[in-house]
């Protein structure tokens, strides 16, 4: 969860890290610098001509054809900086639209003021951490879609908070973490049929459960033949990403291995429905840090496109993904990939090279179709993956 500086009355800026993007006026200040500078020798160069023209004017060609040389070259540097230096002026203008939340927008209702001002600590300096004060933390994405918080953040105080689930949905896909303590009280949502039509809702009769148990197809890998793979050391904890309704939490309880599943409540009821089953529901998008320690799971299991729902994941977000799993997954640790969505052949080959990249051991690999939806063919990868255990 990304930290944002924050515009608070006397203009100050936190969190400002002293990385040359921070201050583009620096980099605006050393173009100019080297503008002049190249100036300064394109004009001492052409001071020469007459000079030399008079004294050697045997070499009057030659220098005329430096000179023109030379003339180019800075036309080409000078077109290089105006370039840049339109570039740059981009930059800041999307750095400042990103870093700050101005606090003293009239919009801006006073609870996230509130929230978003320090909190000087009541006692001063603390001794262990040398903190002087609290500060909230807040994703950059959230300046983008203050009016979405700003609504989130109007309530009673001490009331009742107004019923906003779509609201907070919306926040999260625009990875904004409706993070804000709030000092109104929950809603009781019940766990009505309406928000239970989802396809994994449905214990008694539906795949759900058989899954992990009774194989659909070759994509399908059973409970008992990964735990099998064991994974040096045993699987005591995992972690499910885009757990749907929390089977595979529930099967791997009936081992004894405690499973943590993020859910983020896609137009259903999923965190109360896993939370009914007496498992554990993660609250989270997967634009987020997974908030857990280094090396702390034995087992990952991720289904779908890691959650995302229906989409396959572009490369470069996949990479955020998976190094982000790599560091939580302990090293001899299992990675499963369960009909994992890749859509089609290039982001397959994609997701190859990338596992790859980390050197798991492949025990498993199956690459399955189905006919989706439309009528298409989706690529799907299973796999189960070790991770290396690197010097
Ligand atoms: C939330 O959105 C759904 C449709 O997506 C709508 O039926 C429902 O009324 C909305 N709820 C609120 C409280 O706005
Ligand atoms: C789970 O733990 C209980 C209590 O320690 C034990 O009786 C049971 O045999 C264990 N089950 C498995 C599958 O290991
Ligand atoms: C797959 O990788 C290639 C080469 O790096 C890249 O050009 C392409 O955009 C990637 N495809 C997707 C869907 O990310
Ligand atoms: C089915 O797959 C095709 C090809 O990958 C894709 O264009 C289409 O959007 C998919 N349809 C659904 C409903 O997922």
């Amino acid at each position: 969860m990304g930290s944002v500086s924050l515009k608070i009355g006397d203009e100050t800026a936190r969190f400002k890290k002293p990385t040359i993007c921070s201050s583009p006026t620096n980099i605006l200040m050393l173009f100019s610098v080297i503008t002049t500078n190249l100036f300064a020798l394109y004009a001492f160069k052409y001071a020469q001509k007459p000079h030399n023209h008079h004294l050697l004017p045997h070499h009057h060609h030659h220098t005329h054809k430096t000179i023109s040389l030379i003339s180019e070259q800075v036309f080409f540097i000078l077109k290089e900086i105006d370039s840049s230096q339109k570039k740059l002026s981009q930059i800041e203008t999307h750095l400042l639209g990103f870093e700050s939340i101005d606090l003293s927008t009239p919009t801006i209702p006073k609870e996230l003021k509130s929230f978003l001002n320090r909190h000087q600590l009541p006692l001063g300096k603390d001794s262990k951490t040398g903190i002087t004060e609290m500060v909230s933390s807040v994703g950059h994405s959230c300046v983008k879609s203050i009016d979405l918080l700003s609504e989130f953040m109007n309530y009673n105080i001490n009331g009742v908070c107004p019923d906003d689930w779509n609201l907070s949905q919306k926040l999260i896909l625009r990875g904004c973490e409706p993070l804000p303590r709030r000092r109104c009280l929950s809603r009781i949502h019940s766990l009505n049929s309406k928000k239970l039509n989802g396809h994994c809702f449905d214990l008694v009769k539906g795949y759900e459960s058989r899954r992990f148990l009774k194989p659909r197809g070759k994509n399908d890998f059973l409970i008992d033949e990964v735990l099998a793979l064991g994974g040096n050391g045993g699987i005591r904890i995992g972690f499910d990403i885009g757990g749907g309704c929390g089977t595979f939490a529930a099967r791997m309880a009936e081992k004894n291995v405690t499973i943590v599943t993020t859910t983020s409540n896609m137009d259903a009821h999923s965190s109360e429905f896993i939370a009914a089953r007496g498992l554990f529901p993660l609250y989270l998008s997967s634009d987020h840090r997974f908030p857990f320690y280094e090396n702390v799971f034995d087992i990952v299991h991720a289904g779908d496109g890691f959650g995302i729902g229906d989409d396959a994941l572009e490369k470069s977000k996949l990479e955020f993904l998976m190094f982000d799993v790599d560091r939580i997954l302990r090293p001899g640790g299992l990675l499963w990939l369960d009909n994992f969505l890749c859509s089609n052949e290039e982001n397959r080959r994609n997701l190859t090279h990338l596992i790859d990249v980390f050197g798991y051991k492949k025990h498993k690999w199956v690459v399955g179709e189905k006919v989706n939806g439309s009528g298409k063919f989706d690529v799907y990868l299973s796999a189960i993956l070790q991770k290396p255990i690197r010097a």
